[in-house]
């Protein structure tokens, strides 16, 4: 593929999100602004983006989705006083599994069929293999990140990767919900069959609706600017 061929495809891709986030700012200098705060690593860094490069080859949706996943995992730890850099890592790492998605699956704005919704879940599970050994607790967190929707899978978890205290057992889950918050609001600005475009407001709602176990803190996020009903004005 040619650039002029990637740049088309790029708008193309890009006219089906609904930005929210000021452009002042590009993602990747955002990214890069959240590893000197939170001081990661050069190797760390490296790790990072050696897991996201597969998907930012294939889909860069999907890639893009990622980073601001990651940046809001991060805001929401912070705000919520518990650990940033885990909610950052799972963020940012959490749909790496959909390197083994098919590209056609991937890019898909009509209304999946149930067997491309079959063939979609396996990224979790794929995401944890892919991770464990190198980035554990992101690999833990990740597992439930589909979890507390409609159908959540997967249905079986793996086993722990190691053994872990009652506590960090529990926080496991709790980070994995706070992720899947940032998930489903990213989600909800792609524009597909099912959803969109919706307006920021439209996206508000459906935040209180999916979410009901979570009205109190979702309050809060929307109050704090962590989400907002802003969207970038199209051109
Ligand atoms: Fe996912
Ligand atoms: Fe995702």
């Amino acid at each position: 593929m040619n650039e002029s061929q990637r740049i088309a495809r790029r708008k193309d891709r890009m006219s089906n999100f609904i930005e929210y986030l000021d452009p002042v700012m590009s993602l990747p200098d955002r990214i890069n602004q959240i590893f000197e705060d939170l001081g990661i690593s050069a190797e760390q860094r490296e790790g990072i983006n050696a897991f996201l490069c597969p998907i930012k080859v294939k889909d860069s949706a999907t890639y893009d989705h990622s980073l601001r996943v990651g940046l809001l995992s991060r805001e929401i730890g912070r705000f919520v006083h518990f650990d940033q850099w885990a909610l950052f890592y799972a963020g940012i790492l959490h749909d790496v599994g959909k390197a083994l998605t098919r590209v056609e699956t991937l890019r898909q704005t009509d209304t999946w069929t149930p067997e491309d919704a079959e063939e979609i879940k396996a990224h979790v599970t794929d995401g944890h293999r892919l991770l464990r050994g190198y980035f554990d607790f992101s690999a833990e967190i990740i597992l439930w990140h589909h979890r507390f929707q409609r159908g959540g899978y997967p249905e079986k978890l793996p086993e722990p990767l190691h053994g872990y205290s009652e506590g960090t057992m529990t926080m496991i889950p709790f980070y994995g919900r706070m992720l899947a918050l940032a998930d489903v609001y990213d989600a909800l600005h792609r524009i597909n069959a099912k959803f969109g475009p919706l307006t920021g407001e439209m996206i508000k709602e459906k935040m209180f609706l999916f979410n009901p176990d979570q009205e109190v803190l979702l309050g809060n996020l929307y109050d704090e600017g962590i989400f907002t009903t802003y969207t970038v004005p199209q051109s």
